[in-house]
């Protein structure tokens, strides 16, 4: 099957450049000024932007958190992706205490395989570190799992120091890159009890359980624990002024350090907790912030001092969040996000004039693709890569609302917020997938072996 894509904008990391596309079968034959092929489906994009397809690196699908399991499983929330121009999510195949990485990876594909409609690799969570876990992690690295995850905090995933420090030696040994969750559980635990002592239990109280402090402090001793070490890190889901300073200071120090933050981050603050009841739709952790870290996180964004935007796509449904209508510690944590992440860092990052779209191209899907260890397959729009490509109409509106997405949930975070740029075609590795904003064909996504990182 060949497509040629005429008259569109090509975006990559550093430059626009008007150009067609032709695509044989999956990948990208040739780009180029005024192409002819008399056996291509011609696609007119006139006027529009093609982007490398999107990556989320941080997905949480059918995952068992609280006694219950997101509302999206590889299935809806795959589905979701593509209708946003994402092409690729890397999920997190967690190990539960007691059973080996093998036993979690294998989980993991039940859970995905022959089931996503697009393409997917996953991290491996280490919540449990043994002897065993050190060989299993060479192991995971010949499957193609090239990139970890641990926690600093969550009673069911945390790692204390002296694992952490292990692990992370081990990672240097076999050359795996760790994305972390940064949040101080002792001042979380202490401050949630006498929060629960006092009877102040709704949602406006979850953001001061878990203050920027505990976060900060995390991001610092895990800076410590890896510059000691001498090994790259990832911070993941970076939220606040504090957490990207302790991440400068390290850097200056000669360290090499990655930061990952959220759409919600960008665009949401903690005035939402106050909302009441909705409040506990916005409980994720670590909390929104207070608003002045938006700011400071955009500008990030532009100065390349924050690498990535991933969504942390981790969906209740309002009835799972109710759970802890009057108690916040019951709610599950996490927000839906893998639909509409394109669109609103176009909208209010292009489109407000605080990115450029090949500075959007590099937070979605070049520098992703680069660190964990998928280019040029994916991330680029170049002969041989991979004909995954998320089309912008920048000009066609639309609104948020949770009745029309595909995401398997009866909220949006973003409910009733207005978008200009909206995702007309997605091709996933040469198949239109996504067209005119709906998503036609499904289940095509395939599991990708990556190699080591490379950013
Ligand atoms: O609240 C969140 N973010 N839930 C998902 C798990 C995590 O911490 O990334
Ligand atoms: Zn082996
Ligand atoms: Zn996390
Ligand atoms: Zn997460």
């Amino acid at each position: 099957m060949r497509y040629l894509l005429k008259n569109g904008t090509i975006v990559s990391g550093d430059q626009m450049k008007k150009a067609d596309v032709l695509i044989e079968d999956e990948k990208i034959l040739e780009t180029g000024p005024d192409l002819h092929d008399p056996e291509a489906v011609l696609v007119d994009v006139t006027g529009e932007l093609l982007f490398p397809g999107f990556i989320d690196a941080h997905t949480h699908f059918q995952l068992e958190v609280s006694g219950t399991v997101t509302a999206d499983d590889f299935d809806t929330g795959t589905r979701a992706a593509i209708k946003g121009g994402t092409t690729m999510v890397i999920d997190f195949a967690t190990q539960y205490k007691g059973e080996t990485l093998e036993e979690a990876l294998e989980n993991w594909h039940q859970r995905a395989d022959n089931r996503s409609s697009c393409d997917y690799s996953f991290h491996m969570a280490i919540s449990d570190w043994n002897k065993n876990t050190a060989e299993s992690m060479e192991h995971m690295m010949e499957e193609g799992i090239t990139s970890f995850k641990m926690y600093m905090t969550y009673p069911d995933m945390i790692l204390n120091d002296h694992d952490i420090f292990m692990a992370l030696r081990k990672m240097k040994e076999i050359g795996g890159i760790t994305g972390v969750h940064c949040e101080n559980s002792g001042m979380i635990d202490a401050l949630t009890e006498e929060a629960r002592n006092k009877g102040d239990l709704g949602a406006d109280v979850h953001p001061k359980v878990r203050p920027e402090g505990a976060e900060a402090e995390a991001v610092n001793r895990l800076l410590a624990i890896a510059g000691e070490i001498g090994i790259p890190v990832i911070v993941v889901h970076l939220t606040c002024k504090e957490a990207l300073d302790a991440v400068e200071r390290a850097r200056k120090k000669g360290q090499t350090v990655f930061a990952e933050t959220c759409p919600q981050y960008l665009l949401l603050d903690s005035s939402l907790y106050e909302t009441g009841e909705e409040g506990r739709n916005y409980i994720c952790s670590p909390p929104l912030r207070k608003k002045e870290n938006q700011k400071v996180l955009w500008e990030g964004l532009r100065n390349g001092t924050i690498q990535t935007v991933s969504t942390d796509h981790c969906s209740f449904t309002t009835k799972q969040k109710g759970f802890g209508r009057d108690d916040f510690t019951k709610t599950p944590n996490g927000m839906p996000g893998v639909e509409t992440r394109g669109v609103l860092l176009y909208t209010y990052g292009v489109g407000k004039g605080l990115l450029t779209p090949q500075q959007m191209c590099r937070v979605l899907s070049e520098n992703p693709a680069k660190l964990y260890g998928l280019y040029p397959k994916k991330g680029c729009i170049m002969p041989g890569s991979d004909a995954d490509i998320a089309v912008i109409d920048p000009e066609r509106e639309d609104v948020i609302t949770a009745e029309s997405q595909e995401q398997n949930v009866d909220y949006s975070p973003f409910e009733g917020t207005k978008i200009k740029g909206t995702i007309d075609k997605v091709f996933l590795r040469g198949c239109l997938v996504t067209d005119g904003g709906r998503v036609v064909k499904i289940k095509q996504g395939k599991f990708i072996k990556r190699g080591p990182h490379m950013l």
